[in-house]
């Protein structure tokens, strides 16, 4: 089967056997009797760059459902199946007036998905309104609850891409979300000056969301007009002998002061001083409003795009000494 459809970047690879399963009982039974096969789990195909036909048994998780698990005074206990649109989702916490995930409107992918690489954007990690999330071990079949500190979570990371990988699938996540007295996050720039110029002084959980969505799609490509996977690499964090050395040839270089031996270098910006921004090799290219994104401008292959980044990151590498490490899953 094809998994075009099922991938942002919308590369054209195969898949041996694919089945797509809707409730947890059907997983189970699904892996108690899958062929020997490689097991490939599938959420929402947006934080991957598949370079090959897959000779594996790909499950598509497709469980739905949302549910409030129990309520207090000011927060509410949301859980959500891992197949549920991530937007959809946080669409339906807006317009239920609970806060928390405002700032992640418009991220692609599933709930399934948003705890393994914890899910951030302009100023807000999932993190923050995570609570737990159940996972099926596939070695038992047991259901298994990770809690907040079990996760590991740190800036794209958590124990699902280190001790964990490969070996659970998240089945559903729970939020910790507030009914009132929203902790409204507004520090990013961009944001405020959207609400300044709508003179909005005391915005609403809507009036962030659309904020953000509008920042979104004036810089980020949809992956319906143009394949991509958002973020290619992540934020190097480098020390500071790098980051001196750095400065020294780079004045003007922004860059996020996260502890005194610890510098965050906006890795879009390396890219475009690398001179690829907008790029185009063949469909394989660089989007031109935002660097840091790596698009498929039509029938590129997986490893023509793998090439490119190899290329940008080599480029950066040569020029700044700072190394990007890329941040979708290739496979
Ligand atoms: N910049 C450039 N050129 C570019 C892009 C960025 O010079 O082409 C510089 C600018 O100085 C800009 C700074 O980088 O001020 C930061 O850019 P931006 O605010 O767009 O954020 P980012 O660091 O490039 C990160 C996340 C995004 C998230 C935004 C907003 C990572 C890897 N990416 O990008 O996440 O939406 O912040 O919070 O941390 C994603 O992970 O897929 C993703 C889109």
């Amino acid at each position: 089967k094809s998994l075009k459809e099922f991938n942002t970047f919308g590369i054209d690879c195969q898949a041996r056997y694919f089945v797509s399963v809707g409730t947890v009982t059907e997983l189970k039974e699904v892996l108690s009797q899958k062929p020997s096969e490689k097991l490939f789990i599938l959420g929402g195909g947006s934080n991957m760059l598949l370079t090959q036909n897959l000779d594996a048994f790909v499950i598509q998780i497709n469980l739905k459902g949302i549910e409030i698990v129990s309520e207090n005074e000011n927060e509410v206990f949301v859980k959500a199946m891992a197949g549920e649109n991530w937007h959809d989702f946080v669409q339906y916490c807006i317009q239920n007036d609970f806060g928390g995930l405002e700032n992640l409107s418009l991220i692609p992918g599933n709930v399934g998905t948003s705890p393994i690489q914890n899910i951030g954007a302009y100023g807000v990690e999932l993190k923050d309104t995570f609570e737990s999330c159940t996972a099926l071990e596939i070695a038992t079949l047991d259901e298994k609850i990770f809690t907040k500190e079990a996760c590991k979570f740190e800036y794209r990371n958590s124990i699902f891409k280190n001790e964990a990988k490969g070996k659970y699938i998240i089945t559903s996540v729970t939020f910790r979300l507030t009914k009132s007295q929203h902790l409204q996050n507004i520090s990013y720039g961009d944001i405020q000056a959207i609400l300044a110029e709508k003179t909005i002084e005391n915005p609403s959980l809507q009036n962030i969301s659309e904020a953000v969505i509008s920042i979104r799609k004036s810089k980020l490509p949809d992956p319906n007009v143009l394949g991509n996977s958002g973020s290619f690499f992540k934020n190097p964090v480098v020390d500071l002998e790098t980051f001196k050395n750095f400065r020294i040839k780079f004045p003007e270089a922004p860059f996020y002061e996260i502890s005194p031996t610890e510098f965050k270098i906006p890795a879009g910006w390396l890219i475009e001083n690398a001179g690829f921004k907008g790029k185009r090799f063949g469909d394989a290219g660089v989007h031109a409003k935002q660097a840091l994104v790596l698009v498929n401008h039509g029938n590129a292959t997986g490893q023509e795009i793998w090439n490119l980044a190899m290329e940008i990151q080599k480029k950066v590498k040569e020029m700044t000494g700072i190394f990007i490490e890329p941040e979708v899953n290739v496979i």
